[in-house]
């Protein structure tokens, strides 16, 4: 008998966002190419996934591997990271393209790209970081080319000064006009800088250690920042999707304006729904634990729960931003050098899987609409990416729902000496990752020879995939505020425009 598939797995239960259902996966190629009873396994690598879960492969659209920051780069690189990503059953990952001292963003895509290339195990995609919007001649061209390119969301950061990162308030919201026109994503890190930089000085003076980061940065400053994002993409029409969110104050304006009808999204992270600020009081490890913005308190950690449960959190992401004990130890004892992150792609799904679907707080489902559809929904990448249906990617996590593991970080793929979680026992480590239909993780073991560096490939994103969430307050129905006198050829996203205003031509 020929053979019809490359791979098939056998008799698992199927998760997908809406479904539970017994069904054989056929996987010829790259892609699933049939789901039914009793398919045809001759010849076939036959993977018995009787009494395992099948969810699609975890996409975690926020990582920053191999990132210059804060005085040093992130430790995981692109091979690292991505590997550590397959070991915890995530199949797709989005990084970020620095725009640099380059007048356009396709530079640092292109050059992002060269370092990923060689280097990365599963497949990945780039957000743009829009660090010099000023310098772009033509904003709405260069989104539109890059959206032809598949880069269909660009990053802004309303703090990092320092960095020379920031966007003001006129960036962000020229940002959002021409993104709108594209159908391109604003993603934003929201903190209100002035304001915290001024709590900051007050900090420096009360030598309170790591525990000055958290009284730097109270809830207010995350929620001004959020209330000010959504107010721009309100009056634009833009579609903002506001990255690592950390307090419940955020989680419940999100809610308002979804209720409005306003096009906007939110995801938050594992280390703001499981961590609480308690772990900066710790003389010896507690500035391991600084992330930008920083772990919040236990009140914020259960509304995000809410938040994730209710839908207006769509997505847990991770912002892995892996730095060693050794970097960390830069801090020298001053709060604002800390190297701001931790590594997390590995654990996303573990964590959320334990705490969220063990825990009782969502279904298996819902689980995978938070770790894969939605987020491959709101970055463009959906059907190829997130769900499993034929002619999808063959991306695939299998996961033992009694198996469980302690954290060590020893034994964790993370290029870090350290974890978050070290000690905790946590379930829904997949016993197999597959990623388009290579067999990346077998019985728990990352398999070298399959998971060759180089292997993963750029996913080319468009521009609809927000369009088709499925709960109806999703659908953008509100309508932009800004006066429609000013709209006409080339009036609406033309810095040159702009800079005629400034001098009041
Ligand atoms: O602590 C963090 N989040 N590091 C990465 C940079 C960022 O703002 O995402
Ligand atoms: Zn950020
Ligand atoms: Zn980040």
């Amino acid at each position: 008998m020929a053979k019809q598939f490359d791979t098939v797995v056998k008799g698992g239960t199927i998760y997908t966002a809406t479904d539970t259902y017994v069904a054989d996966i056929g996987i010829k190629g790259e892609k699933i190419t049939a789901i039914g009873m009793n398919l045809q396994a001759a010849g076939a690598d036959v993977i018995n996934a009787r009494d395992l879960q099948v969810i699609p492969g975890g996409i975690d659209p926020h990582v920053h591997l191999q990132l210059p920051f804060c005085g040093t780069v992130s430790s995981d690189d692109f091979y690292t990271g991505t590997r550590a990503a397959a070991c915890g059953g995530v199949t797709t990952v989005l990084d970020f393209a620095g725009q640099g001292t380059h007048d356009n963003l396709m530079a640092g895509i292109e050059a992002r790209m060269k370092e990923a290339r060689d280097k990365v195990v599963i497949d990945y995609s780039l957000h743009t970081m829009v660090t010099g919007f000023k310098k772009l001649k033509n904003p709405l061209k260069e989104f539109q080319r890059l959206m032809e390119f598949g880069v269909a969301s660009h990053k802004m950061f309303m703090i990092y000064e320092r960095e020379g990162w920031n966007a003001t308030d006129d960036d962000i919201f020229g940002a959002m006009l021409a993104a709108q026109e594209v159908g391109a994503t604003l993603c934003m890190h929201a903190e209100s800088e002035k304001v915290m930089n001024y709590l900051v000085g007050m900090a420096l003076k009360k030598n309170l250690g790591a525990y000055g980061h958290v009284v730097s940065r109270p809830n207010f400053i995350e929620e001004e920042a959020i209330q000010r994002a959504i107010k721009w993409a309100s009056a634009t029409g833009a579609h903002l999707y506001v990255v690592h969110m950390s307090t419940g104050g955020g989680a419940q304006l999100f809610k308002e304006a979804q209720a409005k009808g306003i096009n906007v999204h939110v995801e938050t992270c594992p280390q703001y729904l499981v961590l609480n600020d308690e772990v900066f009081k710790d003389k010896k490890t507690g500035h391991y634990y600084a992330t930008c913005p920083q772990i919040k308190k236990k009140e914020d950690c259960e509304r995000m729960w809410k938040g994730l449960q209710d839908g207006e959190v769509a997505v847990v992401s991770t912002d892995t931003c892996t730095f060693t004990t050794k970097q960390k130890a830069m801090w020298n004892g001053d709060f604002t050098r800390i190297p701001f992150g931790m590594p997390g792609v590995e654990t996303l799904l573990p964590s959320v899987y334990s705490f969220g679907v063990r825990g009782g707080k969502f279904s298996l489902n819902h689980f995978v609409s938070l770790i894969a559809t939605n987020p491959a929904k709101i970055m463009g990448m959906y059907p190829q990416k997130g769900t499993i249906m034929v002619g999808s990617d063959a991306d695939l996590s299998i996961i033992d729902p009694d198996e469980s593991r302690i954290i060590d970080y020893k034994k964790l793929a993370s290029n870090c000496d350290w974890s978050p979680f070290q000690g905790w026992k946590l379930y829904g480590f997949p016993k197999f990752t597959l990623s388009r239909g290579t067999v990346l993780v077998r019985n728990g073991k990352f398999d070298e020879k399959a998971g060759r560096k180089g292997r993963g490939r750029f996913v080319k994103r468009g521009p609809f995939g927000w369009r088709n969430l499925s709960r109806p307050w999703y659908v953008p129905d509100h309508k932009p505020q800004v006066p429609a006198e000013l709209f006409g050829e080339g009036a609406k996203s033309d810095n040159s425009g702009r800079k005629r205003a400034a001098v009041g031509v």
